[in-house]
């Protein structure tokens, strides 16, 4: 017999695991609804050429993570590493920029791939929920941006967030900054890991992501962004701290913030959860602002805005910080027949409840009251109805509140108000 595992990187979520994913992205897609945000669907694969000019060459997601293949015409394709670069080709694609409300506000969910090394909120399949502004004018956006992520991870029960932010500035000032970190690194680039090497090469600002522990302390006296702020870059950044302060949304400007992919400019940022031990599970989620990314894959020149969640690690996050709130896979209510005969009876109930919103199951099969009991027991039901002959002749039920243990008998035709009334 075949003994297929489950593929490295990847995982089955079932059970509280499933419901809990599924409603923290309910959760955040009525969120985005209520800043204006409307969805947004794209492929999983699209172009490699996309994600290389996007994400950036030096990239570590570029060189060492997507998943590429060649499909059976031999075009070359790769399994979005993020959502981002999809986005904005659709906007071109469907010439969504040509709006006269700008900025498009669009919101989405679904996978994403990286070849990263496995380990605890870190997939090679996982899922993101992100936020996209299209052809903003004004560093409120940015700030609005920013707010929409503090306030979902509030709205989701996590108080303790760290938001960190940094500016990486204008093209100017980044082009100023790649001369320094050039000049810089080239005493010790000789030392440096293969992969600093060839970031050296292609785009010395990444050399700042690389976690090889010798080279960190290289890295630790380098040039810092902050010194090579031109005017104007300095000035974007001060208006978006003075307003987070005026908001009173707390911040740690970190200015070893780059993030790893090459689109942003001026202003980026992430939201961090840091464990009473101080640890962390990496970052929650992180965006920026970004002003080429539409030019590149073909569009007008508009300045963008937007932040991804990795919903694995919020999920992770829920079931750590408040494991008693972490939701259960209940039924408000679970129905019991005494007899086959009455099987239509309360088939016929069971139908009507779903019709009204309550969450009801029951088995076709005959079986004891106490092996029904049961069954109610492990599906975690909030109520109990039993039906025997009695109950059909009198058009009535049993009710059982299975947390109390109080039982009621309950004219069939006040089910549904009664029902409401206990389950509020
Ligand atoms: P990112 O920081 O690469 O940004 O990813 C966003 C979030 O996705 C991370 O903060 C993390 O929670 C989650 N994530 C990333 N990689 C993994 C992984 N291997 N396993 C589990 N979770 C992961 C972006 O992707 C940008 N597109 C965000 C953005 C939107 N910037 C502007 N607009």
């Amino acid at each position: 017999m075949a003994n297929y595992q489950l593929p490295r990187g990847t995982y089955d979520a079932y059970y509280e695991d499933a419901l809990n994913i599924d409603k923290l992205v309910d959760l955040l897609k009525s969120f985005a609804l209520t800043y204006g945000y409307s969805s947004i669907h794209t492929p999983i694969y699209e172009s490699t050429s996309l994600f290389t000019r996007s994400a950036g060459e030096s990239s570590d997601i570029v060189t060492k993570e997507m998943f590429t293949f060649t499909d059976k015409s031999g075009r070359d394709i790769t399994l979005r590493p993020e959502l981002t670069a999809g986005v904005m080709r659709a906007v071109v694609t469907n010439k969504l920029y040509a709006n006269k409300d700008l900025p498009l506000k669009l919101y989405y969910y679904g996978p994403a791939f990286r070849y990263e090394r496995p380990q605890a909120g870190r997939y090679r399949q996982f899922n993101q929920f992100g936020i996209e502004n299209v052809g903003v004018t004004s560093f409120y956006n940015d700030v609005e941006t920013i707010i929409f992520g503090y306030n979902s991870l509030k709205m989701l029960g996590f108080s303790h967030v760290v938001l960190k932010i940094n500016s990486i500035g204008d093209e100017e000032s980044r082009q100023n900054y790649k001369k320094a970190l050039k000049e810089y690194f080239q005493n010790h680039i000789e030392n440096m890991c293969s992969d600093c090497r060839r970031r050296f090469e292609i785009n010395p600002l990444r050399i700042l992501d690389c976690k090889d522990k010798d080279d960190q302390k290289i890295i630790k006296n380098a040039p810092k962004m902050c010194d090579y702020l031109n005017q104007e870059s300095k000035e974007y950044f001060k208006n978006i701290l003075d307003l987070l302060n005026m908001q009173e949304i707390e911040y740690q400007v970190d200015d070893t913030l780059v993030r790893g992919l090459d689109y942003y400019s001026h202003i980026v940022f992430e939201y961090h959860y840091i464990f009473g031990d101080g640890t962390s599970l990496g970052a929650l989620g992180g965006g920026g602002h970004y002003d080429n990314l539409v030019h590149e894959v073909g569009g007008p020149q508009l300045s963008s805005v937007g932040l991804a969640f990795g919903i694995e690690r919020l999920n992770l996050l829920l079931k750590q910080v408040d494991p008693d709130n972490y939701e259960k896979v209940n039924l408000d209510v679970y129905l019991m027949t005494l007899g086959s005969e009455n099987l239509p009876y309360v088939f016929s109930i069971c139908q009507n409840l779903r019709a009204n919103g309550f969450s009801s199951d029951m088995t076709f099969d005959n079986k004891s009251l106490g092996a029904q009991f049961k069954i109610a027991n492990r599906k975690n039901a909030r109520f109990a109805i039993i039906v025997g002959d009695d109950e059909v002749k009198n058009k009535k039920v049993k009710l059982k509140n299975l947390i109390t243990e109080e039982q009621f008998d309950v004219d069939l035709d006040n089910l549904i108000d009664e029902l409401d009334q206990k389950l509020m």
